[in-house]
């Protein structure tokens, strides 16, 4: 908090500024009431197109589109004070040309109010990211395992084992080396997400990749253990929620059907007497 009693927001220099410092603390979020949970918490807030396959149950981050992110990063909007909110640009917005990158990344920023956006790519991405950052528009990079790459890559495979470990690399430090002012490394090995980190001058965030990196990143639905057949091996699940409410939802179908879902007396005590 700062002396007026506003709440003082995260700043990207000071993101960018964390490089072998304090770590940084980032979680996804895609509605309000998720988005306030974790304000305090975390230093990024990602607005990820994971949303597509942990709210939409689509079944890969493909058919992901423009409005959708801007929807959900609305939402989040509403519910930060402090954080910095990232949003991701989905499948078939910024591939194409440096031009077609801008246009959308400039709606998502004027429509939603983040700081920055995510897009996939290393070397192949590069020029890109250096127009938009020369432009006015922060970008976290993202390499290694690229979920919108997924047919490419032939699935969700740890990524960086043997000669794949030197192209990601060069990634990384072809990104960094454009401006990005971070780079997530999904799913790579710990030694190449430990190069990695010593070789670029900008902060890694490992989600599946090493504790040496520069901050962490989860799918929040994942940590909180919201599904039951979904579970990433490298997740550590930090709560139930899933089993919990269909418990919970089991309590609730149990006393509708014995008449004994509590009624005003329960609240208001003998409602006759009123
Ligand atoms: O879409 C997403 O949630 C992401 C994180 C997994 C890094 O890109």
């Amino acid at each position: 908090m700062s002396g007026t009693g506003h709440i003082k927001s995260v700043t990207l220099p000071e993101i960018a500024g964390r490089k072998g410092g304090e770590p940084i603390v980032c979680l996804t979020a895609y509605t309000t009431s998720i988005a306030q949970l974790v304000d305090r918490h975390c230093d990024v807030v990602l607005v990820g197109d994971s949303v597509g396959m942990v709210l939409h149950g689509l079944p890969s981050t493909l058919g992901v589109t423009l409005e959708m992110m801007i929807l959900h990063g609305q939402a989040v909007r509403r519910g930060l004070e402090r954080a910095l909110m990232v949003v991701d640009l989905p499948f078939g917005t910024y591939e194409e040309s440096a031009a077609q990158a801008f246009r959308s990344a400039a709606r998502v920023m004027a429509e939603t109010g983040c700081e920055a956006v995510k897009l996939e790519g290393g070397v192949v991405m590069a020029e890109t990211i250096r127009f938009l950052v020369q432009r006015g528009i922060p970008v976290m990079a993202h390499v290694g395992l690229t979920p919108q790459a997924v047919n490419t890559l032939g699935g969700y495979k740890v990524q960086g084992r043997g000669a794949d470990a030197e192209r990601i690399l060069a990634d990384a430090k072809a990104v960094a080396e454009a401006g990005a002012f971070s780079v997530v490394l999904e799913k790579v090995t710990a030694s190449l997400a430990d190069r990695i980190t010593e070789a670029v001058d900008i902060p890694t965030i490992g989600i599946g990749a090493s504790v040496n990196c520069d901050g962490q990143v989860l799918v929040i639905e994942d940590m909180l253990g919201m599904f039951q057949e979904f579970q990433p091996k490298f997740v550590k699940r930090y709560a139930e929620l899933g089993r919990d409410a269909e418990a919970a939802i089991a309590a609730f179908a149990e006393d509708v059907r014995r008449r004994r879902f509590p009624g005003p007396e329960h609240v208001f005590g003998d409602t006759t007497q009123r």
